[in-house]
Protein backbone atom coordinates (compact mmCIF):
# COMPACT_ATOMS: atom_id res chain seq x y z
CA UNK A 1 0.00 0.00 0.00
CA UNK A 2 1.22 3.42 -0.60
CA UNK A 3 1.83 5.40 1.91
CA UNK A 4 2.14 9.78 2.37
CA UNK A 5 4.89 11.29 4.91
CA UNK A 6 3.37 14.17 7.10
CA UNK A 7 5.77 16.34 8.04
CA UNK A 8 6.03 19.70 9.85
CA UNK A 9 8.86 22.09 9.99
CA UNK A 10 10.48 19.35 7.73
CA UNK A 11 10.09 16.72 10.06
CA UNK A 12 8.15 13.63 9.80
CA UNK A 13 5.30 13.84 12.19
CA UNK A 14 3.32 10.41 10.27
CA UNK A 15 3.17 8.71 7.57
CA UNK A 16 -1.00 7.93 6.53
CA UNK A 17 -2.17 5.04 4.09
CA UNK A 18 -3.14 6.53 0.85
CA UNK A 19 -5.95 4.70 -0.58
CA UNK A 20 -7.53 5.25 -4.29
CA UNK A 21 -10.76 4.89 -4.85
CA UNK A 22 -12.93 2.67 -8.07
CA UNK A 23 -12.42 5.41 -10.19
CA UNK A 24 -9.20 6.62 -9.33
CA UNK A 25 -9.67 9.08 -6.66
CA UNK A 26 -7.03 9.70 -3.98
CA UNK A 27 -7.83 10.12 -0.47
CA UNK A 28 -5.27 10.14 2.69
CA UNK A 29 -6.43 7.66 5.63
CA UNK A 30 -6.23 10.08 8.69
CA UNK A 31 -8.51 7.81 10.80
CA UNK A 32 -5.64 6.86 13.22
CA UNK A 33 -4.07 10.37 13.02
CA UNK A 34 -4.96 12.08 16.30
CA UNK A 35 -4.30 9.07 18.20
CA UNK A 36 -0.64 9.00 16.23
CA UNK A 37 0.18 12.44 16.03
CA UNK A 38 -2.16 14.75 18.84
CA UNK A 39 -3.19 16.64 15.80
CA UNK A 40 -6.54 17.36 14.20
CA UNK A 41 -7.36 18.45 10.89
CA UNK A 42 -9.26 21.66 9.78
CA UNK A 43 -12.01 21.72 6.84
CA UNK A 44 -14.45 24.20 7.59
CA UNK A 45 -17.96 22.50 4.99
CA UNK A 46 -16.07 19.77 4.54
CA UNK A 47 -14.95 20.72 1.37
CA UNK A 48 -11.74 18.30 1.41
CA UNK A 49 -12.93 15.58 4.09
CA UNK A 50 -14.36 12.11 2.83
CA UNK A 51 -16.91 10.87 5.11
CA UNK A 52 -17.83 7.57 4.18
CA UNK A 53 -17.15 5.02 1.21
CA UNK A 54 -20.05 4.80 -1.01
CA UNK A 55 -21.06 2.53 -3.93
CA UNK A 56 -24.54 4.45 -4.62
CA UNK A 57 -23.52 7.33 -6.90
CA UNK A 58 -20.27 8.54 -8.73
CA UNK A 59 -20.00 12.15 -9.94
CA UNK A 60 -16.66 14.03 -11.44
CA UNK A 61 -17.73 17.68 -10.62
CA UNK A 62 -14.97 19.12 -13.00
CA UNK A 63 -15.88 16.55 -16.00
CA UNK A 64 -19.47 17.16 -15.48
CA UNK A 65 -20.53 13.70 -14.88
CA UNK A 66 -23.08 12.38 -12.66
CA UNK A 67 -24.00 8.15 -12.23
CA UNK A 68 -26.11 6.18 -10.13
CA UNK A 69 -25.39 2.76 -9.63
CA UNK A 70 -23.06 3.24 -12.51
CA UNK A 71 -25.28 4.63 -15.08
CA UNK A 72 -24.97 8.01 -16.51
CA UNK A 73 -27.85 10.27 -15.51
CA UNK A 74 -28.77 11.11 -19.11
CA UNK A 75 -29.26 7.45 -19.91
CA UNK A 76 -31.49 6.68 -16.80
CA UNK A 77 -33.42 10.22 -17.95
CA UNK A 78 -34.11 8.70 -20.60
CA UNK A 79 -34.84 5.14 -20.54
CA UNK A 80 -36.39 4.71 -17.06
CA UNK A 81 -39.21 5.80 -14.94
CA UNK A 82 -38.51 7.31 -11.17
CA UNK A 83 -39.79 3.72 -9.64
CA UNK A 84 -37.39 1.86 -11.38
CA UNK A 85 -34.29 4.42 -10.49
CA UNK A 86 -35.07 3.93 -6.55
CA UNK A 87 -35.48 0.28 -7.13
CA UNK A 88 -31.85 0.83 -8.18
CA UNK A 89 -30.87 3.15 -5.59
CA UNK A 90 -32.05 1.07 -3.27
CA UNK A 91 -31.30 -2.15 -3.90
CA UNK A 92 -28.18 -1.77 -6.31
CA UNK A 93 -29.50 -2.73 -9.77
CA UNK A 94 -32.62 -2.22 -11.82
CA UNK A 95 -35.14 -4.35 -11.36
CA UNK A 96 -36.47 -7.07 -13.42
CA UNK A 97 -40.38 -7.17 -15.15
CA UNK A 98 -41.39 -9.77 -12.22
CA UNK A 99 -39.73 -7.37 -9.63
CA UNK A 100 -40.83 -4.33 -11.06
CA UNK A 101 -44.82 -5.07 -10.79
CA UNK A 102 -43.65 -6.64 -7.31
CA UNK A 103 -42.42 -3.57 -6.18
CA UNK A 104 -45.09 -1.03 -8.28
CA UNK A 105 -47.89 -3.35 -5.87
CA UNK A 106 -46.15 -3.33 -2.69
CA UNK A 107 -45.66 0.67 -3.11
CA UNK A 108 -50.11 0.70 -4.32
CA UNK A 109 -50.54 -1.21 -1.30
CA UNK A 110 -48.55 0.86 1.29
CA UNK A 111 -49.55 4.11 -0.29
CA UNK A 112 -52.64 5.41 2.70
CA UNK A 113 -51.11 7.37 5.24
CA UNK A 114 -53.09 6.65 9.27
CA UNK A 115 -56.29 8.44 9.16
CA UNK A 116 -54.80 10.04 12.68
CA UNK A 117 -52.93 11.51 11.15
CA UNK A 118 -55.06 13.68 8.58
CA UNK A 119 -56.05 15.94 11.75
CA UNK A 120 -51.66 16.68 11.78
CA UNK A 121 -52.81 18.43 8.73
CA UNK A 122 -55.87 20.49 9.79
CA UNK A 123 -54.11 21.81 12.52
CA UNK A 124 -51.14 23.06 10.86
CA UNK A 125 -51.42 26.80 10.49
CA UNK A 126 -52.57 27.71 6.81
CA UNK A 127 -49.75 29.78 6.07
CA UNK A 128 -46.98 27.29 6.89
CA UNK A 129 -44.07 26.43 4.60
CA UNK A 130 -45.08 22.87 3.22
CA UNK A 131 -41.24 22.20 4.09
CA UNK A 132 -42.45 22.43 7.74
CA UNK A 133 -45.41 20.01 7.23
CA UNK A 134 -43.18 17.38 5.18
CA UNK A 135 -40.78 17.26 7.98
CA UNK A 136 -43.27 17.04 10.84
CA UNK A 137 -44.60 14.53 8.75
CA UNK A 138 -42.52 11.94 8.07
CA UNK A 139 -40.83 11.89 11.34
CA UNK A 140 -44.66 11.30 12.80
CA UNK A 141 -44.82 8.20 10.18
CA UNK A 142 -42.55 6.49 12.97
CA UNK A 143 -45.01 5.78 15.80
CA UNK A 144 -47.65 4.70 13.39
CA UNK A 145 -45.64 2.41 11.71
CA UNK A 146 -43.23 1.16 14.52
CA UNK A 147 -41.98 -2.25 12.43
CA UNK A 148 -38.43 -0.87 12.09
CA UNK A 149 -37.22 -1.16 15.88
CA UNK A 150 -39.75 -4.88 16.25
CA UNK A 151 -38.64 -6.65 13.52
CA UNK A 152 -38.17 -10.47 13.70
CA UNK A 153 -36.65 -10.54 10.38
CA UNK A 154 -34.94 -6.87 10.34
CA UNK A 155 -33.90 -7.40 6.33
CA UNK A 156 -37.56 -7.69 5.34
CA UNK A 157 -38.79 -5.37 7.91
CA UNK A 158 -36.82 -2.57 6.52
CA UNK A 159 -37.44 -3.26 2.23
CA UNK A 160 -41.74 -2.83 4.30
CA UNK A 161 -39.95 0.39 5.67
CA UNK A 162 -38.47 1.50 2.91
CA UNK A 163 -41.31 1.01 0.38
CA UNK A 164 -43.63 2.24 2.76
CA UNK A 165 -41.53 5.49 3.55
CA UNK A 166 -41.30 6.32 -0.39
CA UNK A 167 -45.29 5.67 -1.34
CA UNK A 168 -46.35 7.63 1.47
CA UNK A 169 -44.17 10.62 1.61
CA UNK A 170 -45.50 10.83 -2.01
CA UNK A 171 -48.95 11.31 -0.28
CA UNK A 172 -47.87 13.28 2.40
CA UNK A 173 -46.97 15.76 -0.21
CA UNK A 174 -49.73 16.29 -1.77
CA UNK A 175 -51.89 16.30 1.42
CA UNK A 176 -49.61 19.36 2.08
CA UNK A 177 -50.62 20.89 -1.12
CA UNK A 178 -54.17 20.04 -0.59
CA UNK A 179 -53.49 21.55 3.65
CA UNK A 180 -52.24 24.57 2.09
CA UNK A 181 -54.82 25.07 -0.44
CA UNK A 182 -57.27 24.75 1.65
CA UNK A 183 -58.76 21.42 -0.20
CA UNK A 184 -59.99 18.40 0.93
CA UNK A 185 -57.47 15.44 0.48
CA UNK A 186 -57.79 13.09 -2.12
CA UNK A 187 -56.55 9.59 -1.48
CA UNK A 188 -54.00 7.29 -3.31
CA UNK A 189 -55.62 5.25 -6.16
CA UNK A 190 -54.08 2.07 -6.75
CA UNK A 191 -54.76 2.10 -10.90
CA UNK A 192 -52.49 4.70 -11.29
CA UNK A 193 -48.38 4.49 -11.42
CA UNK A 194 -46.60 6.45 -9.15
CA UNK A 195 -46.07 9.65 -10.56
CA UNK A 196 -49.60 9.74 -11.85
CA UNK A 197 -51.02 8.70 -8.67
CA UNK A 198 -49.24 12.31 -7.20
CA UNK A 199 -50.64 14.13 -9.79
CA UNK A 200 -54.05 12.79 -9.14
CA UNK A 201 -53.79 13.74 -5.44
CA UNK A 202 -52.35 16.96 -5.97
CA UNK A 203 -55.18 17.86 -8.83
CA UNK A 204 -58.25 15.80 -8.71
CA UNK A 205 -61.18 17.36 -7.13
CA UNK A 206 -64.12 15.41 -5.15
CA UNK A 207 -66.63 16.18 -8.51
CA UNK A 208 -64.41 16.12 -11.27
CA UNK A 209 -61.42 13.08 -11.52
CA UNK A 210 -58.07 15.13 -13.08
CA UNK A 211 -57.14 13.44 -15.68
CA UNK A 212 -53.08 13.07 -15.32
CA UNK A 213 -51.96 14.79 -18.55
CA UNK A 214 -48.96 12.20 -20.03
CA UNK A 215 -46.61 15.04 -20.85
CA UNK A 216 -46.91 16.19 -17.02
CA UNK A 217 -46.38 12.43 -16.16
CA UNK A 218 -43.35 11.98 -18.52
CA UNK A 219 -41.89 15.17 -17.11
CA UNK A 220 -42.25 14.47 -13.72
CA UNK A 221 -40.49 11.12 -13.95
CA UNK A 222 -37.51 12.54 -15.78
CA UNK A 223 -37.74 15.57 -12.49
CA UNK A 224 -37.34 12.88 -10.07
CA UNK A 225 -34.62 11.20 -11.59
CA UNK A 226 -32.73 13.85 -12.03
CA UNK A 227 -33.19 14.68 -7.89
CA UNK A 228 -32.60 11.08 -6.63
CA UNK A 229 -29.41 11.32 -5.47
CA UNK A 230 -26.28 13.54 -5.52
CA UNK A 231 -23.86 11.77 -3.07
CA UNK A 232 -22.37 13.72 0.21
CA UNK A 233 -24.41 16.83 -0.48
CA UNK A 234 -25.97 18.91 2.79
CA UNK A 235 -29.14 17.08 3.46
CA UNK A 236 -27.45 12.77 2.59
CA UNK A 237 -25.02 13.91 4.90
CA UNK A 238 -27.47 15.06 7.61
CA UNK A 239 -29.51 11.46 7.20
CA UNK A 240 -25.92 9.45 7.49
CA UNK A 241 -25.41 11.88 10.78
CA UNK A 242 -28.52 11.23 12.38
CA UNK A 243 -28.60 7.80 11.33
CA UNK A 244 -25.19 7.16 12.44
CA UNK A 245 -26.57 7.84 15.91
CA UNK A 246 -28.68 4.58 15.25
CA UNK A 247 -31.59 6.80 15.34
CA UNK A 248 -34.94 5.46 12.87
CA UNK A 249 -35.19 5.92 9.04
CA UNK A 250 -37.81 8.62 9.19
CA UNK A 251 -36.04 10.48 12.01
CA UNK A 252 -32.91 10.60 9.46
CA UNK A 253 -34.93 11.11 6.77
CA UNK A 254 -37.20 14.13 8.27
CA UNK A 255 -33.38 15.66 9.26
CA UNK A 256 -32.64 15.52 5.74
CA UNK A 257 -36.25 17.22 4.68
CA UNK A 258 -35.17 19.75 6.97
CA UNK A 259 -31.40 20.42 5.45
CA UNK A 260 -32.89 20.20 2.11
CA UNK A 261 -35.59 23.54 3.17
CA UNK A 262 -32.16 26.21 2.89
CA UNK A 263 -31.82 27.98 -0.39
CA UNK A 264 -28.45 27.32 -0.24
CA UNK A 265 -29.62 23.66 -0.90
CA UNK A 266 -32.97 22.81 -2.12
CA UNK A 267 -34.63 25.41 -1.36
CA UNK A 268 -32.71 27.32 -3.83
CA UNK A 269 -35.27 25.99 -6.86
CA UNK A 270 -38.15 28.50 -4.73
CA UNK A 271 -35.77 31.16 -4.68
CA UNK A 272 -34.96 30.67 -8.59
CA UNK A 273 -38.29 31.28 -9.83
CA UNK A 274 -39.09 34.38 -6.54
CA UNK A 275 -35.70 36.15 -7.72
CA UNK A 276 -36.73 35.49 -11.67
CA UNK A 277 -40.39 37.00 -10.70
CA UNK A 278 -39.05 40.04 -8.94
CA UNK A 279 -36.86 40.58 -11.48
CA UNK A 280 -39.42 40.51 -14.20
CA UNK A 281 -41.99 42.91 -12.20
CA UNK A 282 -39.20 45.09 -11.33
CA UNK A 283 -37.60 45.65 -14.69
CA UNK A 284 -34.92 45.59 -13.24
CA UNK A 285 -32.35 45.38 -16.15
CA UNK A 286 -30.10 42.15 -15.74
CA UNK A 287 -26.78 43.61 -15.86
CA UNK A 288 -27.66 45.23 -13.05
CA UNK A 289 -29.02 42.15 -11.23
CA UNK A 290 -25.47 40.44 -12.19
CA UNK A 291 -23.27 43.58 -11.03
CA UNK A 292 -25.61 43.36 -7.59
CA UNK A 293 -24.55 39.08 -7.74
CA UNK A 294 -21.13 40.37 -8.03
CA UNK A 295 -21.01 42.66 -4.85
CA UNK A 296 -19.34 41.63 -2.30
CA UNK A 297 -21.23 44.06 0.01
CA UNK A 298 -24.76 43.06 -1.69
CA UNK A 299 -26.28 39.99 0.12
CA UNK A 300 -27.63 39.27 -3.00
CA UNK A 301 -26.46 35.95 -4.78
CA UNK A 302 -27.63 34.55 -8.10
CA UNK A 303 -29.78 32.12 -7.46
CA UNK A 304 -29.73 28.51 -8.69
CA UNK A 305 -25.34 29.45 -9.85
CA UNK A 306 -23.07 28.11 -8.40
CA UNK A 307 -22.00 24.56 -7.15
CA UNK A 308 -19.44 22.84 -4.38
CA UNK A 309 -18.38 20.13 -6.85
CA UNK A 310 -19.10 21.50 -10.01
CA UNK A 311 -16.72 23.67 -11.42
CA UNK A 312 -18.68 22.99 -15.29
CA UNK A 313 -22.01 23.02 -16.29
CA UNK A 314 -24.24 20.73 -13.70
CA UNK A 315 -25.37 17.96 -16.10
CA UNK A 316 -28.72 18.18 -14.31
CA UNK A 317 -29.05 21.69 -15.04
CA UNK A 318 -28.29 21.07 -18.69
CA UNK A 319 -31.08 18.36 -18.79
CA UNK A 320 -33.10 20.35 -17.31
CA UNK A 321 -32.76 23.28 -19.19
CA UNK A 322 -33.39 21.25 -22.38
CA UNK A 323 -37.03 19.92 -21.04
CA UNK A 324 -37.89 23.23 -20.62
CA UNK A 325 -38.26 23.66 -24.20
CA UNK A 326 -39.35 20.26 -24.80
CA UNK A 327 -42.22 20.70 -22.19
CA UNK A 328 -43.58 23.82 -22.81
CA UNK A 329 -43.60 23.26 -26.72
CA UNK A 330 -45.45 19.84 -26.22
CA UNK A 331 -48.03 21.73 -24.00
CA UNK A 332 -48.16 24.73 -26.50
CA UNK A 333 -47.29 27.29 -24.27
CA UNK A 334 -44.49 29.64 -22.94
CA UNK A 335 -43.18 31.46 -20.21
CA UNK A 336 -41.61 34.66 -19.86
CA UNK A 337 -39.52 33.59 -17.19
CA UNK A 338 -37.23 30.82 -19.85
CA UNK A 339 -36.31 33.79 -21.79
CA UNK A 340 -35.27 35.35 -18.85
CA UNK A 341 -33.57 32.80 -16.87
CA UNK A 342 -31.55 31.74 -20.61
CA UNK A 343 -30.62 35.95 -21.04
CA UNK A 344 -29.33 35.93 -17.08
CA UNK A 345 -27.49 32.95 -18.04
CA UNK A 346 -25.98 34.21 -20.87
CA UNK A 347 -24.93 37.61 -19.02
CA UNK A 348 -23.20 35.35 -16.36
CA UNK A 349 -21.59 33.41 -18.10
CA UNK A 350 -19.96 35.68 -20.33
CA UNK A 351 -18.66 38.10 -16.75
CA UNK A 352 -15.17 37.45 -15.82
CA UNK A 353 -16.56 37.10 -12.38
CA UNK A 354 -18.64 34.10 -13.04
CA UNK A 355 -15.74 32.78 -15.20
CA UNK A 356 -12.87 32.55 -12.81
CA UNK A 357 -15.12 31.17 -10.07
CA UNK A 358 -16.20 28.54 -12.48
CA UNK A 359 -19.71 29.20 -11.57
CA UNK A 360 -22.62 27.66 -13.63
CA UNK A 361 -26.61 26.67 -13.54
CA UNK A 362 -27.04 24.35 -10.92
CA UNK A 363 -29.87 21.65 -10.60
CA UNK A 364 -32.37 24.44 -9.44
CA UNK A 365 -31.59 27.06 -12.15
CA UNK A 366 -34.32 25.22 -14.98
CA UNK A 367 -36.34 23.20 -12.74
CA UNK A 368 -38.81 25.40 -11.06
CA UNK A 369 -39.84 26.42 -15.16
CA UNK A 370 -40.86 22.89 -15.45
CA UNK A 371 -42.82 22.85 -12.10
CA UNK A 372 -44.56 26.08 -13.17
CA UNK A 373 -45.55 24.81 -16.47
CA UNK A 374 -47.21 22.05 -14.29
CA UNK A 375 -49.39 23.94 -12.39
CA UNK A 376 -47.57 23.00 -9.15
CA UNK A 377 -47.13 26.32 -6.92
CA UNK A 378 -43.87 27.89 -5.82
CA UNK A 379 -43.76 27.01 -2.39
CA UNK A 380 -43.83 23.48 -3.34
CA UNK A 381 -40.58 22.84 -5.47
CA UNK A 382 -38.26 22.22 -2.52
CA UNK A 383 -41.06 19.51 -1.41
CA UNK A 384 -40.92 18.13 -5.02
CA UNK A 385 -37.35 18.18 -4.43
CA UNK A 386 -37.32 16.16 -1.79
CA UNK A 387 -39.96 13.19 -3.02
CA UNK A 388 -36.82 12.89 -5.78
CA UNK A 389 -34.10 12.67 -3.35
CA UNK A 390 -35.92 10.53 -0.88
CA UNK A 391 -34.53 7.30 -2.64
CA UNK A 392 -31.02 8.45 -2.28
CA UNK A 393 -31.80 9.28 1.16
CA UNK A 394 -33.00 6.02 2.25
CA UNK A 395 -30.44 3.70 -0.18
CA UNK A 396 -27.17 5.91 2.33
CA UNK A 397 -29.06 5.14 5.13
CA UNK A 398 -29.00 1.69 4.61
CA UNK A 399 -25.46 1.60 3.21
CA UNK A 400 -24.92 2.82 6.61
CA UNK A 401 -26.38 0.40 8.34
CA UNK A 402 -24.67 -2.34 6.48
CA UNK A 403 -20.54 -0.63 6.50
CA UNK A 404 -18.66 -1.99 8.91
CA UNK A 405 -16.43 0.90 9.02
CA UNK A 406 -19.24 3.26 9.75
CA UNK A 407 -19.05 4.77 13.39
CA UNK A 408 -21.33 7.69 14.69
CA UNK A 409 -20.71 10.88 13.20
CA UNK A 410 -18.44 13.15 15.46
CA UNK A 411 -15.99 16.00 14.35
CA UNK A 412 -13.89 17.96 16.25
CA UNK A 413 -13.21 21.72 17.06
CA UNK A 414 -11.00 24.67 16.55
CA UNK A 415 -12.09 25.89 19.85
CA UNK A 416 -11.82 29.83 20.23
CA UNK A 417 -13.60 30.48 23.47
CA UNK A 418 -11.64 31.84 26.88
CA UNK A 419 -9.23 30.03 28.32
CA UNK A 420 -10.15 28.67 32.36
CA UNK A 421 -11.99 31.05 34.34
CA UNK A 422 -12.74 30.95 37.79
CA UNK A 423 -15.95 32.33 38.96
CA UNK A 424 -16.15 35.52 41.01
CA UNK A 425 -18.45 35.98 43.89
CA UNK A 426 -21.90 38.33 42.02
CA UNK A 427 -20.85 41.50 44.02
CA UNK A 428 -16.85 41.35 42.47
CA UNK A 429 -17.73 40.85 38.73
CA UNK A 430 -18.38 44.03 36.82
N1 LIG B 1 -23.80 34.36 -7.06
C1 LIG B 1 -22.70 35.16 -6.90
N2 LIG B 1 -21.53 34.73 -6.41
C2 LIG B 1 -21.42 33.44 -6.09
C3 LIG B 1 -22.50 32.55 -6.22
C4 LIG B 1 -23.71 33.03 -6.73
N3 LIG B 1 -24.77 32.22 -6.87
N4 LIG B 1 -22.11 31.32 -5.80
C5 LIG B 1 -20.83 31.44 -5.41
N5 LIG B 1 -20.40 32.71 -5.59
C6 LIG B 1 -19.05 33.23 -5.32
C7 LIG B 1 -18.78 33.36 -3.82
O1 LIG B 1 -19.17 34.63 -3.34
C8 LIG B 1 -17.30 33.14 -3.77
O2 LIG B 1 -16.65 34.29 -4.19
P1 LIG B 1 -15.19 34.71 -3.59
O3 LIG B 1 -14.25 33.62 -4.02
O4 LIG B 1 -14.89 36.03 -4.19
O5 LIG B 1 -15.35 34.78 -2.09
C9 LIG B 1 -17.05 32.08 -4.84
O6 LIG B 1 -18.11 32.25 -5.79
C10 LIG B 1 -17.06 30.64 -4.33
O7 LIG B 1 -18.31 30.39 -3.73
P2 LIG B 1 -18.51 29.73 -2.29
O8 LIG B 1 -19.70 30.36 -1.63
O9 LIG B 1 -17.23 29.72 -1.54
O10 LIG B 1 -18.85 28.23 -2.75
P3 LIG B 1 -19.53 27.12 -1.88
O11 LIG B 1 -19.11 25.84 -2.48
O12 LIG B 1 -19.24 27.33 -0.43
O13 LIG B 1 -21.11 27.36 -2.08
C11 LIG B 1 -23.26 27.35 -3.07
C12 LIG B 1 -21.85 26.72 -3.05
C13 LIG B 1 -23.85 27.34 -1.65
C14 LIG B 1 -24.14 26.48 -3.96
C15 LIG B 1 -23.18 28.78 -3.62
O14 LIG B 1 -22.69 28.74 -4.94
C16 LIG B 1 -24.52 29.50 -3.59
O15 LIG B 1 -24.88 30.07 -2.56
N6 LIG B 1 -25.30 29.47 -4.71
C17 LIG B 1 -26.62 30.08 -4.76
C18 LIG B 1 -27.65 29.16 -4.08
C19 LIG B 1 -27.94 27.90 -4.89
O16 LIG B 1 -28.21 27.96 -6.10
N7 LIG B 1 -27.94 26.74 -4.20
C20 LIG B 1 -28.28 25.44 -4.82
C21 LIG B 1 -27.07 24.57 -4.96
S1 LIG B 1 -27.45 23.05 -5.77
C22 LIG B 1 -28.16 22.15 -4.61
O17 LIG B 1 -27.88 22.18 -3.46
C23 LIG B 1 -29.22 21.27 -5.00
Amino acid sequence: MCKADIMIDGKKLCEVPVIVDNMGGKSLDITNFRKETGYITYDPGFGNTGSCRSSITYLDGEKGLLQYRGYPIEDLVENCDFVEVAYLLVHGYLPTVKERKKYADLLNENSLIHPQMRNFFRNYPDNAHPMSILAAMVVSLQPFYPEIDLAEDPEKQMDLNVTRLLSKMRTIAAFTYRKIAGMEFVNPNSKYSYCENFLNMMFSSPVKEYVPNPIHIKALNKLLILHADHEQNCSTTAVRLIGSSEANLYAAVSAGICALWGPKHGGANQAVIEMLEQILESGESLTKIVERAKDKDDPFKLMGFGHRVYKTYDPRAKIARKMCDEVLADLGTSDPLLELAEQLEDIALHDPYFVERNLYPNVDFYTGIIFRAMGIPTNMYTVMFALGRLPGWIAHYLEWNHDPYEKIGRPRQLYTGPQTKKILPIEERT
